[in-house]
């Protein structure tokens, strides 16, 4: 009904909206006033925790991409091996595991088949799991030997939006918590971060408010056939989570890829007026991404495709090769999906509503995937 929607035409469109509370609220009571991480629901010891030498994230769709920008965070603060497949693949190609294997399993209704059966395989070899998951004792957190739960609240809209902001929010808690217990040299810049999400919430909030244009430039490509989206680095991730969505709301032809693939074969795609997205990296930072990226996105315009350019506020490398920029708030490199992400999804549902799409049911598709 509408009152269950909050206002809104569709669950997707108030999910979307729910988004600043879900990180607010997924981060609640899990950082100290000293700026430490306190996950003492993640039941494993600390010396578990100090002994683990390699950490497996398995998922599938959305959940497998905030894992892989999982792994980005976890490698740079942990200085731990991660590998991250999605959970499909994994169960049935003899992974090597053991008691000092970490697996992190990623799902939002907790009963996603497939990741289930990763997990029981996992625990099987003697690995410890720990489940990120959104739904209270569902299946997935039940068997494992841990989780931490995110607060999104219960998300309806086939898409998911909501619940993948949270999942990348319990990540890099992981993330942080392990580089916390296990100390590495980038104490400092772990105590920075902690402190930095504490104001992505508002940051989050901000993006939604200047989502209008964005709203104006997908409806004038409801004509389209094909849209890319191009990222480097965690915005790699970002890319395949944007075509995702608009695969499965728009039933476009979507594909993600990574920038400095281009030139190893999708530029060949790029024909005239071909929508591109690309998502920018902070020119702080990992200046040499920037730059990078800024090369690719004149490549591709250069061959005739209109540039649709996600860069970070005060960012005007990218202005003179953006046929339409969004801008998205300043955060530290690692966390820039927080907000990239945002974009995409809205862009995605407002094509699927131009399109007359059935914005919360797409074809085919289940909520959660009962059977493998
Ligand atoms: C996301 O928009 C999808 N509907 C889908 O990829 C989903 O993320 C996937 O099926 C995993 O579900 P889970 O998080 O409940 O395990």
């Amino acid at each position: 009904s509408a009152a269950e929607k909050g206002g809104y035409d569709y669950f997707m469109l108030k999910e979307i909206a729910e988004q600043p509370k879900a990180v607010a609220d997924t981060l609640l009571g899990r950082i100290d006033g000293a700026g430490s991480l306190t996950l003492d629901e993640v039941r494993i010891p600390a010396n578990v925790l100090r002994e683990v030498d390699k950490v497996v994230i398995v998922a599938c769709g959305t959940a497998f991409h905030a894992g892989l920008i999982a792994k980005y965070a976890i490698e740079h603060w942990t200085r731990v091996p991660c590998e991250v497949e999605l959970a499909s693949e994994f169960r049935y190609r003899d992974p090597i595991l053991d008691q000092q294997t970490l697996v992190v399993a990623i799902s939002q209704s907790g009963e996603t088949m497939d990741t289930l059966m990763a997990l029981r395989h996992a625990r099987e070899q003697g690995a410890k799991v720990l489940a990120i998951c959104n739904t209270n004792g569902s299946t997935i957190p039940r068997e494992s030997d841990a989780v931490l739960y995110t607060h999104a609240g219960p998300e309806v809209a086939v898409a998911s939006t909501k619940a993948f902001l949270t999942q990348l929010v319990a990540c890099y808690l992981v993330a942080l918590y392990l580089g916390q217990v296990r100390g590495t040299k980038y104490a400092d810049e772990i105590r920075a971060v902690v402190r930095d999400l504490g104001s992505i919430s508002g940051a989050v909030e901000r993006v939604l408010e200047t989502m209008e244009p964005v709203r104006e430039l997908a409806r004038s490509l409801v004509e389209k056939n094909t849209v890319l989206f191009l990222g480097r680095h965690v915005g790699y991730p970002v890319a395949l989570e944007g075509a995702l969505k608009l695969k499965e709301l728009a039933y476009m032809h979507a594909e993600g890829f990574a920038a400095g693939e281009l030139k190893h074969g999708p530029i060949a795609l790029i024909e005239d007026d071909l929508p591109v997205v690309v998502v920018v990296p902070s020119p702080r930072g990992r200046s040499v991404l920037h730059d990078k990226i800024v090369s690719n996105i004149q490549e591709i315009r250069a061959r005739g495709a209109r540039t649709i350019v996600v860069a970070e506020e005060g960012d005007d490398a990218v202005v003179p090769y953006a046929d339409h920029l969004i801008r998205v708030p300043v955060t530290p490199t690692l966390l820039q999906p927080l907000v990239a992400t945002v974009p995409l999804q809205v862009f995605a549902c407002e094509l699927a509503t131009a399109r007359g799409n059935e914005v919360d049911q797409p074809r085919n598709l289940a909520k959660s995937v009962t059977v493998e």
